[in-house]
C-alpha cells in the first residue's frame, strides 16, 4: 500500500455494510448510517494525490456586510468611475486594510438564515428573508481572510476553488482583481500564480452579492459551500478531465479510462500517464498506463487506456461498492500530479415497456425532489448534516433523489455514491446561452463518474420553453442534450416537464419525465410506446407534522394523506404511489418533496415561512406520509399508528384512525376493546373511525395470520421532563463535525408528549458550539441561532459542532420562562475524539 495515503483509503472505500442499514428508527437509521464504513469521518470533496495539495480554505475567515446601493458602506466600492481602471489598486485586499472590526467566522457560512424574518411579500417564495435589491443592507457580504504562502511554492499553479457561492462573487487578491462567478451554484476556481508573494503573507477578498435570486425557493447567502486552496506542478491534469467509463461484460468490466494533460510551464515535456485502481479496502486491483506524449508550452494532450476489473463488485442501492483510480502524471522521472477519481461499475437501462433496471434487475425509482437547505444552519450545511439528510431518506425506503432545481454540493453526491442512493443531477438554467452551457458543462465534468447519478436533467417547468416559445424550446434542449451526450455518453438525460410532453421542447430527451398530471403518461405511453417514461415530480402533499386539522387560520395541513385543501389540486402520496407502483412501464418517479425546505410557505403565506411539502420537516422528523413510503418502498414490515391520542376537550368526537402497513391485515384495539380488522388494500392504508376517549390504542399488524408487529398510541400526561438524545455520541475533533440532537418533552412515565409546545433553552460548554436549532414548525419565527427554541409538537432539533480540540461537548436544556411543574434539566455529553484532520490552509 506504499504511495497511498490515509486520506486516499478513506475515500476510495465507503461502501457501508448491508448490516449497518438494520436500525429501526429514522434517527437511528441516520446515525448508523453515517457512522458505518470506510469513509465516514469529514467528507472528501477533495480528491488530491501527492504531489497535489488541496487545502481546505474553510476556518479563519472575516465578514462584514457592505451594501448594495451606497458605495461608502460597501468599502468605497464603486465610490469612482475608475475601480477597476487599474491593477493592483483594490487596497481592502491589501495588508494595512483594518479588519479587526470584522465578525470571525469559518465557512461554509449562509447570512441569510441569521436575518430576522420581514413581512414582505416579494419575500415570500425566499422565505422572507430581506436578501434582494429591495435590502441593500443585508445583500452584500465582504469576506477576508490572510494566507501565507511559502516560498517554496513557486513554480506551482495555485488555483482558489470555490464549491458554490450565493450568489455573484468578485475575487479580488493582493489588492488585484482576479475574477467574478455569476451563478450561485456552479464551482468555479480561479489561478492566483501570478498574484500571489511566495515566501510571505497574502489577502484574499470576496465580495459577495446576493441581490439577484436565481430561483423561486430559499437560496441562502453567503459562501455556503466549502472553499479549497490547489496546488499543483506546472505540468498538471485538467480540472475534471479524468473519466472511468465501464462496461459489463460476463464477469468482468472493462474501464475506459481518460484524462488531460495541461502544460503550464516554461518549456516542452515529455509525459506520461498512469492508472491505479482500488477496490473498496484500498487494495490495486487492476494497472493501466499511456505512453509518454511531448507537451509544448501552454499545450495540452488526451491520453485513453483500458484496464479489466475481474469480478467487480457491482455499485447498488443496496450495496454500494466503490472503487478509486488514482490517476498520476510522470515526467522527468517522478510524479509531477495526481488525483484520485472515485466510480462505481454498474449498468442502468431505461426500457419503454418494462421500466428502469440496475445492474440487469427490475428497480423503480423510489424518488424524493429535494431543496439544500436544514433547519438551523440555512443553505450552509456541515457535511455530516447532508449525509444525516441522506440517511433519514434512506430509512423510509427512498432510493434516489432529484437535485431540484440546481447542480448539488458535492458532499450531497458523495453521499449518495456512498449510501446507495440514485440521483438524478440537474442544472439551474436551461439555456444553451454560453453562461446555460458552462454551467451545464461543469455539472457534467464534475460529476460524470459518480455510479449513483443515471440521469441528467437540463431543467424544470420551462413553461415558455414549452410552450410559446417552442421551437427555440426545441433548439436550446438539443443543444444541451448533445453537449451532455459529449461529455457523458453513458447517461441518458432528461428535463422536468409540468405538460403534454408533445411540443418540440421534450423531443431531444432521452426519457420523458412528467411533473405532475397523472391524466397524461397513459395517453403518451400508448402514442409512443417506445419511449421510456418516469415521474419527474410528483405529488406536491402538503402536511404540518402532528396537526390532524387543516385550519387556515393557524396555517397547518392536516397530516392525513387526503385531498383536503391540497394544494393546487395535486396529488396526495398514495394517489401517485398508487399510479407509478402499479404500471410496469413506469421508471418510477421523484415525490415533490423529501424534506420541507424555506419559502415557498405553500398553502399559506405569512406567518409561514416554509413549505409544507416534506415528507419530512424541516429538521428530518418524520411526518406520518413517511410510514406510508416506508411499507411500500421499504423491505422490512411496517406498522404505523396515527394520530396522537391526546385530545383533550374532544371527548365523544369521532377521530379517524389510520394505519400505514404492509402486512395483510391490522386489527385496532380501542382501551382493549376490538374496533375491527382491516385488509391492508396493495399500495393503500386503513382506517377506523374511533369516538375520543383517553386511554390507548392499539394496532396489531399480522402477516399469514399471525400478530407481528403492534403500536399503541396513549393519552399522556402533561410534560415533567425533557429527553435529548443525539444521532451520534462521539464525533470527530475536527472543528466540522456535528451531531444532531433531538430535543422531546416527556410526561412522568417517560412517554413523548406529542402535542408539547415548550419553549426550552439549552446551554452548550466545552469543544463544541450551537450551530443551529429548529422544530419543524413551517410557521414558527423564532431564531435559528439563538441557544433557545420552543418544541413543536414535542419536538425540536439542535446541531452542536465540534472544535479542533478533543474533548467533551455538554449539552444541557432548561425550561425557559415555563410556568407549573418542576423540571429536572436533561443533560447529555458528546465526546468528541482526536483525528487526522484534512488538510487546511493556516
Ligand atoms: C413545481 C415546481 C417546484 C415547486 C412545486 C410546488 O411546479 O417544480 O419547484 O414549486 O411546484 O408545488
Amino acid at each position: 500500500m506504499s504511495g497511498i495515503s490515509r486520506r486516499e483509503l478513506l475515500c476510495s472505500g465507503a461502501a457501508l455494510s448491508a448490516s449497518s442499514l438494520l436500525a429501526r428508527s429514522a434517527w437511528g437509521r441516520a446515525a448508523s448510517l453515517l457512522s458505518g464504513g470506510a469513509g465516514a469521518g469529514s467528507a472528501e470533496a477533495s480528491a488530491a494525490v501527492a504531489p497535489r495539495e488541496q487545502l481546505l480554505f474553510d476556518f479563519g475567515w472575516k465578514f462584514q456586510f457592505g451594501n448594495g446601493c451606497d458605495p461608502a458602506r460597501d468599502l468605497g466600492f464603486g465610490n469612482s468611475q475608475g475601480d477597476f481602471a487599474k491593477t493592483g489598486e483594490f487596497e481592502f485586499a491589501k495588508g494595512k486594510f483594518d479588519d479587526s472590526k470584522w465578525r470571525a467566522l469559518n465557512l461554509p457560512h449562509d447570512w441569510a438564515v441569521e436575518l430576522p424574518f420581514v413581512h414582505d411579500e416579494v419575500q415570500s417564495s425566499h422565505g422572507y428573508k430581506p436578501v434582494g435589491r429591495r435590502y441593500p443592507e443585508t445583500s452584500v457580504g465582504w469576506y477576508r481572510r490572510a494566507f501565507e504562502i511559502p516560498a517554496s511554492d513557486l513554480g506551482r499553479r495555485i488555483w482558489v476553488e470555490f464549491d458554490g457561492a450565493f450568489r455573484d462573487v468578485l475575487i479580488f487578491v493582493n489588492g488585484c482583481f482576479i475574477g467574478r462567478n455569476d451563478n450561485g451554484y456552479a464551482p468555479f476556481r480561479l489561478d492566483l500564480t501570478d498574484f500571489l508573494n511566495y515566501g510571505a503573507k497574502n489577502y484574499i477578498v470576496a465580495r459577495v452579492d446576493a441581490s439577484f435570486g436565481d430561483g423561486w425557493f430559499y437560496e441562502g447567502a453567503g459562501i455556503y459551500r466549502h472553499v479549497w486552496l490547489t496546488k499543483t506542478d506546472a505540468l498538471h491534469l485538467g480540472r475534471w478531465e479524468s473519466t472511468v467509463r465501464t462496461a459489463v461484460k460476463g464477469g468482468s468490466a472493462v474501464l475506459t479510462l481518460g484524462t488531460v494533460v495541461q502544460n503550464q510551464g516554461r518549456q516542452a515535456e515529455s509525459a506520461g500517464v498512469s492508472w491505479r485502481i482500488l477496490d473498496a479496502a484500498g487494495k490495486t486491483v487492476a494497472t493501466a498506463a499511456a505512453p509518454a506524449q511531448s507537451i509544448g508550452v501552454d499545450g495540452a494532450a488526451t491520453f485513453t487506456a483500458t484496464a479489466e476489473l475481474v469480478n467487480p463488485a457491482l455499485w447498488s442501492v443496496d450495496a454500494p461498492n466503490l472503487y478509486a483510480a488514482v490517476v498520476t502524471v510522470e515526467a522527468g522521472g517522478k510524479a509531477r500530479d495526481a488525483e484520485r477519481v472515485s466510480f462505481g461499475v454498474r449498468t442502468v437501462r431505461f426500457d419503454a415497456g418494462q421500466g428502469l433496471f440496475l445492474n440487469g434487475r427490475p428497480v423503480k425509482i423510489q424518488g424524493t425532489c429535494n431543496h439544500q437547505d436544514h433547519a438551523g444552519v440555512g443553505a450552509a450545511v456541515p457535511d455530516r448534516l447532508q449525509w444525516f439528510r441522506l440517511g433519514v431518506l434512506k430509512e423510509m425506503g427512498c432510493n434516489a433523489v432529484r437535485t431540484s432545481h440546481n447542480m448539488p454540493t458535492p458532499e450531497w453526491v458523495e453521499g449518495c455514491d456512498r449510501m446507495g442512493l440514485m440521483m438524478m443531477c440537474e442544472t439551474r438554467q436551461m439555456s444553451s446561452s454560453p453562461e446555460g452551457l458552462a454551467q451545464l458543462e461543469t455539472m457534467v465534468k464534475r460529476y460524470r463518474n459518480s455510479p449513483s447519478i443515471f440521469l441528467w436533467s437540463i431543467g424544470n417547468e420551462e413553461f415558455t420553453l414549452q410552450d410559446s416559445m417552442a421551437e427555440q424550446g426545441g433548439k436550446i434542449a438539443a443543444t444541451m442534450v448533445q453537449r451532455t451526450h459529449e461529455l457523458d455518453p453513458t447517461r441518458v438525460v432528461s428535463a422536468a416537464v409540468n405538460g403534454t410532453n408533445e411540443t418540440s421542447l421534450s423531443d431531444a430527451f432521452d426519457i420523458v419525465g412528467f411533473n405532475y398530471r397523472l391524466e397524461l403518461p397513459d395517453a403518451f405511453h400508448k402514442k409512443y410506446p417506445k419511449r421510456p417514461l418516469f415521474g419527474s415530480e410528483t405529488a406536491s402533499a402538503v402536511g404540518t407534522r402532528g396537526v390532524y386539522a387543516t385550519d387556515p387560520l393557524r396555517n397547518t395541513m392536516s397530516a392525513y394523506d387526503t385531498h383536503e385543501g391540497r394544494w393546487n389540486g395535486y396529488e396526495t402520496a398514495e394517489d401517485w404511489w398508487t399510479f407509478y407502483g402499479s404500471r410496469d412501464w413506469e421508471a418510477g418517479g421523484f415525490a415533490w418533496t423529501g424534506f420541507d425546505y424555506r419559502g415557498e410557505p405553500s398553502p399559506y403565506g405569512w406567518p409561514s415561512i416554509n413549505s409544507q411539502f416534506g415528507i419530512v420537516d424541516m429538521c428530518g422528523f418524520p411526518k406520518d406520509t413517511f410510514f406510508y413510503y416506508k411499507a411500500w418502498w421499504d423491505k422490512e414490515p411496517v406498522l404505523h399508528l396515527f394520530p396522537h391520542w391526546n385530545f383533550e376537550g374532544r371527548e365523544g368526537d369521532e377521530i379517524p384512525v389510520w394505519a400505514y402497513s404492509n402486512l395483510d391485515e391490522v386489527e385496532l384495539l380501542v382501551n382493549g376493546k376490538s374496533a375491527g380488522s382491516r385488509k391492508v388494500p396493495h399500495l393503500g392504508h386503513v382506517e377506523w373511525k374511533v369516538k375520543y376517549e383517553p386511554g390507548v390504542i392499539e394496532a396489531r399488524g399480522s402477516k399469514n395470520g399471525k400478530v407481528v408487529l403492534t403500536e399503541k398510541r396513549e393519552t399522556t400526561g402533561p410534560t415533567v421532563a425533557i429527553r435529548l438524545t443525539a444521532d451520534r455520541t462521539e464525533i470527530d475533533a475536527d472543528g466540522e463535525d456535528v451531531a444532531i440532537l433531538k430535543v422531546e418533552a416527556l410526561d412522568k412515565d417517560g412517554r413523548p408528549v406529542p402535542t408539547a409546545g415548550n419553549l426550552i433553552s439549552f446551554k452548550v460548554s466545552g469543544e463544541g458550539a450551537l450551530i443551529g436549532v429548529g422544530n419543524g414548525d413551517p410557521n414558527c419565527q423564532e431564531s435559528d441561532k439563538e441557544p433557545r427554541r420552543s418544541l413543536f409538537n414535542g419536538l425540536a432539533e439542535v446541531i452542536v459542532q465540534a472544535t479542533k480540540d478533543a474533548g467533551e461537548i455538554r449539552i444541557e436544556a432548561v425550561k425557559e420562562g415555563w410556568e407549573g411543574a418542576e423540571l429536572t434539566p436533561a443533560k447529555l455529553t458528546i465526546t468528541t475524539k482526536q483525528v487526522e484532520s484534512r488538510p487546511v490552509v493556516g
